[in-house]
């Protein structure tokens, strides 16, 4: 029962700063000392800098072109370099933890990082299944996607779905692109563009939005998604969750670069994750996309920063009773 936080603090897979104190945030609130608690002997892996990273940041929006890069036929992908650069950088990171057989708990930062995250456990875990929840599938391709941000577009890279668009950048072509579409389930869904629409339907992908969650119930849900990833063995298998904290309601995480309405309760969006951890076949979490600068109020910020650690907690084996 070892377990390493990853700090991935990175923004440029959007174009809101703040996201990038994410882990910060939530460290200072206890976090470590809390998975400590709970029986875990944790580590700090740090990984890209903080500040190094605003400041490029910072410089490339100055310059004339705002980050936007429009590619080799149409193609557009905001600040490829970056993510590319990041994304490696948090790959590497989660890849020393994985391999050292230690848990990796990754916070981010913008949801592009989980290009590197997944990738990461793939190499470890072959067989494993993601669970990706998330009021978006963030599956746009550098073609489909209309606003050109990247943490728009993990699982389309992850899916090896970009690499021969001309045009591609070449910073992220180190994704191994080697993730099955039978072995990821969407869960939360409910902001989804029209050409990741197409996508989630011409791949045969599972995807459960909040109308099957209102449908079938929470507990249904993971079951059905847990089986999707792992159809021969009826759910048992190694299980990554990639959990974008937008996934769960605005009303009770406020402090999000694209909330939207309707989403799981908070309870929803801690069963899920406590449920996973009663499985025993959790080997890795992202807990991502928490901006305390979007909030409004201070209570904003606390109420995001809680669940956001909240998730962790409970993924990793905290319990109610
Ligand atoms: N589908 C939209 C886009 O491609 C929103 C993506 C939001 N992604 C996220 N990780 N919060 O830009
Ligand atoms: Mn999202
Ligand atoms: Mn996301």
């Amino acid at each position: 029962r070892e377990l390493s936080i990853i700090s991935a603090p990175f923004s440029g897979g959007q174009g809101k700063f703040g996201v990038e104190k994410g882990p910060r945030y939530m460290l200072k609130h206890g976090l470590q000392s809390r998975l400590e608690e709970l029986g875990w002997s944790t580590e700090l892996e740090a990984t890209l800098d903080e500040a190094e990273f605003v400041t490029k940041l910072k410089k490339e929006k100055e310059s004339s072109t705002g980050g936007s890069s429009v590619l080799d036929g149409g193609v557009k992908a905001k600040r490829a370099d970056m993510v590319g650069e990041a994304t490696e950088m948090v790959y590497k990171s989660v890849s020393k933890v994985v391999q050292a057989g230690r848990f990796p708990v990754t916070l981010g930062g913008d949801h592009s990082v989980a290009m590197g995250t997944v990738s990461a456990v793939l190499d470890k875990f072959p067989e494993a299944g993601v669970l990706w929840i998330d009021a978006h599938a963030d599956i746009n391709t550098i073609e489909t996607t209309d606003s050109g941000n990247l943490h728009g577009c993990p699982v389309s890279f992850l899916m090896g779905l970009n690499q021969d668009i001309p045009g591609c950048p070449e910073s992220l072509k180190w994704v191994p692109g080697n993730l099955s579409p039978k072995k990821i389930a969407f869960i939360g869904l409910r902001d989804i563009d029209a050409g990741e629409k197409k996508i989630l339907k011409d791949l045969g992908i599972s995807a459960f939005s909040m109308y099957h969650v209102d449908k079938y119930g929470i507990n249904a849900v993971v079951e059905m998604a847990m089986k999707a990833i792992h159809p021969e063995t009826n759910g048992e298998g190694p299980i990554m969750c990639s959990y974008d904290v937008d996934g769960v309601d605005p009303l009770y995480i406020p402090a999000t670069g694209t909330p939207v309405r309707g989403g799981l309760t908070l309870r929803e969006g801690l069963f899920v994750v406590e449920r996973l951890a009663e499985t025993g076949n959790l080997v890795a979490l992202d807990v991502v996309e928490c901006n305390p600068d979007l909030a409004i109020h201070d209570i904003h910020v606390s109420n995001t920063i809680s669940a956001g650690c909240a998730i962790a907690r409970c993924a990793l084996g905290e319990t109610l009773l």
